[in-house]
């Protein structure tokens, strides 16, 4: 995670790691989610020959992971299930300019992705004595997030006449928003909300 985001706090980390449950179906949705955003962004820029492949390639990667979450909650005995979102995403993306709605949409989802990273890391550690199968899981999608953050912030330059300094701002002014919407109060457990 390169991005200036706002930590987690200590008390959603206590929260998750005392409601696994929620936290795997919850999570399991989040891929499934990315899966289908890089799906309809595919859907609205098929005439760039990037965005189809990298990101036809990042929706394969995020169904894998959605497939090894819900393994994750069948192996501790529950499965998918529906979960009311936080609105976290649609809390961004009302954040989206309408007159630069490609790089937006991409630099939101390069901070979703950025978000998870650093929540992964964190479970990770915390996680790592209560559930040491789950903590093994966190580190390794880290890593896979992190790659996806990046990526969608080279798609932002490449795909639109912006270059670096101004994408690196725009991201800033959208990572503070985003730490505003994580950290909304009274909010049930979810992978995107609670702090
Ligand atoms: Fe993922
Ligand atoms: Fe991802």
């Amino acid at each position: 995670m390169s991005l200036p985001l706002r930590p987690s706090s200590d008390a959603w980390v206590a929260a998750a790691l005392d409601d696994l449950e929620t936290l795997l179906v919850d999570h399991a949705h989040c891929e499934r989610k990315a899966a289908a955003t890089a799906l309809k962004l595919i859907a609205r820029y098929g005439d760039r020959p990037r965005i189809v492949h990298e990101l036809s390639r990042l929706a394969r990667e995020e169904l894998v992971h959605f497939e090894r979450v819900v393994a994750h909650l069948e192996k501790r005995g529950s499965q998918l299930r529906a979960l009311p979102s936080a609105g976290y995403a649609a809390a961004l993306l009302d954040l989206v300019d309408p007159s630069e709605r490609l790089r937006d949409e991409l630099l939101v989802c390069a901070l979703i992705e950025a978000r998870s990273c650093e929540r992964f890391v964190r479970l990770a550690s915390a996680a790592a004595e209560r559930a040491p199968e789950l903590a093994a899981f966190y580190a390794e999608l880290a890593q896979a997030e992190a790659r996806h953050e990046s990526l969608y912030v080279e798609l932002a330059q490449t795909e639109t006449a912006h270059d670096a300094r101004a994408i690196s701002a725009r991201l800033a002014e959208l990572a503070r928003l985003e730490g505003e919407i994580v950290h909304r109060p009274a909010q049930p457990l979810r992978m995107h909300a609670g702090g």
